[in-house]
């Protein structure tokens, strides 16, 4: 799948073809990336750029080649000073002063085993399906050497990208700016998406046009961050979810990203990614090296979905590892919206036995465990139990959590210190911070100094203490601040402008490290819910807890924008209590289930406090998820109608628009389907709904059904009356009483159809309630109504 013919470099996956050739200059000029084509170096000179006379006001290339005006061409690799005036792919500067750098061909191989990284986690394929493009430049005029590293992995349609930068010199180099991933195209229509947000606000997606200039998405706060999160797409204008051209991109990075995407003058387009360069510099002495983070890129002809499930594909066997890899993940209590910092293990084992009696599986014991930490003002650093709290211990209350018949897991912080804490008394010097000076804290706390290796030697040993104080099977490492006061005072006066990415470093090593020492172990990574969300993280860590925000609305569409990158096997999702704590919304409990269902599934509140009929239905959602588990975790994954809307005709939507969220998880086989359809808010007199599955088979016969449901009376209120002979006044005894016996059945869809009936026709629901009428025909669907359908096949 990787043709090296003289001067030209073929890379083909299953279904996309990337090519690019040396050339007569020695530069590397990029050819394409698309639909799989058959190119060979006998038929190349077709997709090859003819230039005959430079463009005016171009500066040429060199005396030789005055027809060659970088600006305008296409290349894999730029750097600034021959005339390319774009983004560039490597910034040096060279003792001299001067920053022109020159990088030309010098030679390539194939290797048949993926090149790895020593500092860096990297994509990996285990069943040697791939194979690695490897080729070399040299600085025209230093012994500085560029290894450009492609991985093509042939079954998910993936192509990865780095570069290790070697300076053979006998002067030191300080690297600028140096990007993981150049790509170049032949034409500016594309429309950019990125995925924005904050705290509690993860993931909204943001569609750009551009048309001249150019536009970042990068984060700046020492993590990937929920202000932008390192995935972005590329789609030709018409591309929708299920047809046309679509491309994505991710960083293998936790750290600062760079992501540009830049139209030229001559309408040529170019994306760089990697590291970010705003106030990184590295200072490459002579045969030093540095590698940069490995990107990823996908492409397909069928639409964003297509292009999503190739992603997902690649970080299902390509980042994701471990014994959790394919494991199925156990539906999980969580202790933290449950309780907060009120925490005794009497509490603690009240809740964990509801757990039990609902059919949980993993009880975790969230923040508030340990030194003097009743708030979260003090004690991040000290990880001693606190005895008040917990007198038998993390291994007392990890047993008695065992007995009871459920796995034990625990949350740690272990990047973080309070300046209230032991470690900080002994420790001062083990902080990001600078001395002497005021400090900007976040959530009270400071960023402990990883670039320091006795920071990480001290914390891995802690950690690993920690790990082996209990029956462990699950922790939850969470980072709850971004960076400021960039200083670390292991590092030199030059080292200091490469903190954030040497950070990076030293918490990868300390990752590495625990998850081998307890490769058992469950790990969920978590920064105040997804403030690090990215596949340097997943290298390690299988799942991630995508948003503090757990309310049901909010969630629908925030996983529905993860899906664009991500998985459903990594991303975190509970049900929580209403009022919603982050919002104050009341969402249906059967909701915020569907919701949560289509992630990794947990709950994340008081079931000690909820009445019978509410536990009665969690038992009975536990129970149907884990019917439906390994469909629902490791299925491919189809998105249809979605809350967010892009107008782009800058006419008022329809009311209907955006009001329907709509998902299909279907195994690999395509015998068992899982579809969502979920309302935002209820338009009045819109009685007709159909739900359209996605990525059945045409030609299989399925059955489609709803979950059966009953609804309590008092979802109507007073209309009541219009059924009742006496009459019944909203909300006293008597309507108490006949809501606690008098149940409403639901409407029940069954039906037996082919895949292409259902998917291109749509089922028709039974009509929804729509103030005119309501028996057991009618589906009550009021805001944040939704439902799920499952979908199995028939034997003909
Ligand atoms: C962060 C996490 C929460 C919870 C708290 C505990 O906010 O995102 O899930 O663990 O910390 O302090």
């Amino acid at each position: 799948m990787i043709i090296k013919d003289d001067n030209c470099f073929i890379l083909n996956t299953t279904n996309t073809t990337y090519a690019f050739r040396v050339m007569d200059t020695g530069h590397l000029e990029h050819l394409y990336y698309g639909r799989k084509i058959n190119i060979s170096k006998e038929t190349l000179s077709a997709i090859v750029e003819k230039h005959e006379f430079i463009n005016g006001n171009l500066n040429y290339y060199d005396n030789e080649h005055k027809n060659i005006g970088l600006e305008n061409i296409k290349l894999e690799l730029s750097s600034y000073g021959k005339g390319d005036i774009r983004e560039s792919s490597i910034d040096l500067v060279f003792e001299d002063g001067s920053f022109t750098s020159d990088f030309l061909y010098v030679s390539s191989q194939v290797n048949k085993l993926k090149t790895g990284i020593p500092d860096l986690p990297t994509a990996y394929d285990d069943c040697k399906a791939g194979a690695e493009l490897e080729v070399v430049l040299k600085e025209k005029y230093h012994e500085i050497y560029l290894h450009l590293y492609y991985y093509v992995f042939t079954d998910c349609d993936c192509i990865t990208r780095r570069m290790t930068i070697v300076n053979k010199d006998n002067e030191s180099v300080k690297i600028k700016k140096i990007m993981s991933l150049q790509l170049d195209f032949d034409d500016y229509r594309y429309i950019l998406s990125t995925f924005n947000g904050a705290w509690a606000r993860e993931m909204n997606r943001n569609d750009f046009k551009i048309t001249s200039g150019k536009h970042v998405n990068a984060s700046y706060c020492g993590v990937s961050s929920s202000r932008s999160n390192p995935f972005i797409m590329l789609r030709k204008y018409h591309t929708d979810e299920d047809m046309g051209d679509a491309y994505g991109f991710n960083l293998i990075y936790s750290g600062n990203h760079y992501e540009a995407f830049e139209v030229n003058s001559f309408n040529k387009a170019r994306l760089v990614l990697g590291i970010n360069p705003q106030l990184f510099e590295y200072t490459l002495k002579t045969n030093e090296s540095f590698n940069t983070p490995e990107a990823v890129m996908t492409y397909s002809k069928n639409g964003l979905n297509d292009m999503s499930n190739n992603m997902h594909e690649f970080v299902r066997e390509h980042i994701v590892r471990g014994a959790w890899k394919a494991k199925p993940r156990p539906v999980l209590l969580n202790s933290w919206e449950a309780s907060y910092f009120h925490i005794n293990e009497h509490s603690l084992l009240k809740l964990a036995n509801e757990a039990k009696k609902c059919g949980i599986e993993l009880f975790v014991l969230d923040d508030g465990w340990f030194g003097k930490r009743s708030d979260d003002t003090k004690s991040l650093g000290d990880w001693e139990v606190n005895q008040h709290k917990l007198p038998h211990g993390i291994n007392g209350l990890s047993q008695k959590i065992k007995k009871l018949g459920l796995d034990f897991g625990l949350w740690v912080e272990p990047e973080m210190i309070n300046v209230d804490s032991d470690l900080y008394r002994l420790h001062p010097e083990w902080v990001i911070d600078i001395t002497n000076r005021d400090h900007s804290e976040g959530r009270n706390q400071r960023i402990l100094d990883y670039t320091n290796p006795a920071v990480t030697d001290y914390i891995i040993e802690k950690m690993t203490e920690v790990f082996a104080s209990g029956d462990i099977s699950y922790v939850k490492w969470d980072m709850n601040r971004i960076f400021s006061d960039y200083y670390s005072k292991a590092l030199k006066p030059e080292e200091q402008s490469s903190l954030s990415h040497r950070y990076c470093v030293g918490l990868y090593k300390v990752m590495k490290e625990l998850t081998d020492r307890f490769p058992h172990i469950l790990f969920e990574g978590c920064a105040s819910g997804g403030n690090r969300f990215d596949l340097g993280i997943l290298c390690y860590f299988p799942q991630i807890w995508a948003s503090d925000d757990t309310d049901a609305l909010c969630r629908a569409q925030m996983q529905h924008n993860y899906s664009y990158g991500y998985p459903l096997s990594v991303v975190g999702a509970h049900v929580s209590n209403v009022p919603n704590h982050q919002t104050l919304r009341k969402t249906p409990l059967e909701t915020r289930f569907n919701v949560a269902a289509f992630g990794i599934f947990g709950y994340e509140l008081n079931l000690v406090d909820l009445n019978d009929e509410e536990k009665k239905a969690i038992k009975a959602q536990v129970e149907i998820y884990k019917k439906y588990r390994h469909t629902l975790q490791f299925g491919r994954f189809y998105r249809g109608r979605s809350f967010q809307v892009f107008n782009s005709n800058e006419t008022v939507l329809n009311q209907s628009d955006g009001n329907l969220l709509e998902w299909t998880v279907v195994s690999q086989n395509q015998e068992e389907a899982i579809g969502l359809m979920m309302q935002k808010i209820n338009v009045a007199n819109t009685s007709t709904h159909l739900y359209y599955p996605k990525g059945l088979k045409e030609d299989f016969l399925y059955n489609i059904k709803n979950r059966e449901m009953k609804y309590n009376v008092k979802e109507f209120g007073d209309l009541i009356n219009m059924l009742s002979p006496v009459h019944i006044k909203q909300d006293s005894f008597l309507h108490n009483v006949i809501a606690k016996f008098v149940k409403l059945d639901g409407e029940k869809e069954n039906y037996i159809a082919y895949g292409d009936t259902l998917m291109y026709a749509g089922l028709h629901l039974h009509q929804a309630f729509a103030g005119t009428g309501y028996n057991d025909k009618v589906r009550y669907f009021p805001d944040f109504g939704s439902r799920i359908y499952f979908i199995t096949k028939e034997e003909k």
